[in-house]
């Protein structure tokens, strides 16, 4: 039934199934192949796909084309492993800041949530860390299930349900008087209280844990720099989701939240514009990984005052943009973990590789740059076993570009080929 549901809207819609049949076997003949394991180019490659996944690989002379399978020529590309973006936002719109965001409904944004997808799958990222949708309505996780189920196209995604936080701060929403009374379905104080919310995401669908350290730069009545949640707080928070299976993401700008939150045992710190000495020392002693979405600054001063967001938080972009690059710089520098992520929903989806400039404006080879949006992205999902690399035995999700991105990564702003577990979404 569902099989032929979504085989009569892709023959109506001109849409393209997401998974292939279990013994479609396929071929992809790569002219180079960038191994993302070893930092190197290979060339005259062969990928082989047997159902959605990779079974083996190796130099086009010595691999077998199996009898029936279909061939895709790849041979004047480079062929890479689908892109993943550590932090996405993809049921919000970029061009609703402030309080232009109030008047969607939690279904609205889920519904954006749909073409935001495609956008996202389309430009080559295969997976997204999507860490928290507003509202009440668990909209990302709605839409990690409908891509499972093959309602439509969208990236593989790990959701966070709705951001954890404490009232007032930067994952409550200030905008309305006190009158409306309102408190977003995230705002928890105190440990017990939000080792509760833990459990509540975890409850309806959470892979991941999402919560705010610090305040933020699109938020209204607080400060980016500054503490929110206390050492005490997040040790309860962290504690409870990983004794759940779930790792924590904290925003945090500010210096001594991102060193509690450290201390504390978080995954990943998001943003980390003032990561100071010591949260440097910390993250590299502890493994930490930064996820600095070091293209926003861009968008934000360009377009943020058309697409309605709050003149104090221009203000406060034009503190911690510039502050966020340099210190980018030092982190990877120094040997801090990073990982791939971009805030899109801050900037349009779709452009999610446009901060792989800045990424090696600020210090990365290409192929770090690469390695930050594939293999290292993988390990701070918990999914190396499935996505990251072309490795025997992972999902087929696979992209091309012309050119080599190892060489310049900003080619990955251009992709010519998209496939996902098997099934080619994109080719030109
Ligand atoms: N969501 C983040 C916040 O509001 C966006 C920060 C964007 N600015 C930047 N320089 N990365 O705090």
């Amino acid at each position: 039934m569902k099989l032929k549901h979504l085989l009569m809207s892709a023959a109506i819609l001109g849409a393209v199934a997401q998974t292939n049949a279990a013994d479609q076997v396929t071929v992809i003949r790569a002219g180079k192949l960038v191994d993302v394991v070893a930092g190197t180019v290979l060339k005259d490659q062969s990928i082989v796909i047997t159902g959605e996944r990779i079974s083996a690989v190796g130099p086009s002379a010595s691999t077998a084309v199996p009898a029936g399978a279909k061939v895709i020529d790849l041979s004047t590309q480079t062929v890479l492993p689908g892109l993943i973006d550590m932090h996405t936002h993809l049921t919000a719109d970029a061009y609703l800041g402030g309080y232009n965001a109030l008047g969607v409904s939690d279904v609205r944004a889920a519904l954006y949530g749909v073409l935001a997808a495609r956008k996202t799958l389309e430009a080559g990222f295969t997976t997204v860390r999507d860490v928290g949708s507003s509202g009440t309505g668990f909209g990302d996780v709605a839409l990690r299930d409908a891509i499972n189920d093959g309602d439509f196209i969208g990236p593989r995604m790990r959701s966070a349900g709705h951001l954890i936080g404490m009232k007032g701060g930067h994952c409550d929403d200030n905008l309305l008087p006190p009158d409306a009374n309102y408190v977003a379905r995230g705002v928890a104080d105190g440990p017990w209280a939000a080792r509760a919310k833990v459990r509540e995401m975890a409850k309806y669908g959470a892979d991941v844990i999402k919560i705010c350290a610090s305040g933020g730069v699109l938020s209204k009545g607080d400060a980016a720099g500054a503490q929110e949640y206390t050492l005490e707080e997040m040790q309860a928070i962290i504690g409870e989701a990983h004794k759940l299976g779930r790792k924590v993401a904290a925003h945090a700008h500010g210096a001594s939240a991102i060193r509690d939150a450290i201390l504390a045992g978080v995954d990943s710190i998001e943003h980390a514009s003032l990561i100071d000495d010591e949260g440097i020392k910390l993250a590299k002693e502890r493994g930490t990984y930064l996820v600095m979405d070091i293209y926003d600054d861009d968008f934000i001063l360009q377009e943020g005052a058309k697409a309605g967001i709050l003149p104090e938080s221009l203000e406060k972009e034009r503190e911690v943009g510039q502050l966020q690059r340099d210190n980018f710089r030092k982190a990877f520098g120094k040997g801090v973990k990073m990982a791939y992520g971009t805030d899109a929903g801050v900037y349009p989806h779709g452009d999610n590789a446009k901060q792989f400039y800045y990424m090696v404006k600020y210090g990365m080879t290409s192929m770090q740059a690469i390695q930050s949006a594939t293999i290292h992205a993988a390990d701070l999902l918990g999914w190396k076993d499935r996505v990251g690399s072309i490795s025997i035995g992972k999902f087929a999700d696979i992209i091309a570009v012309q050119g080599n991105p190892a060489d310049d990564a900003t080619q990955l702003t251009n992709v010519s080929f998209v496939m996902k577990g098997g099934a080619v979404i994109r080719q030109q």
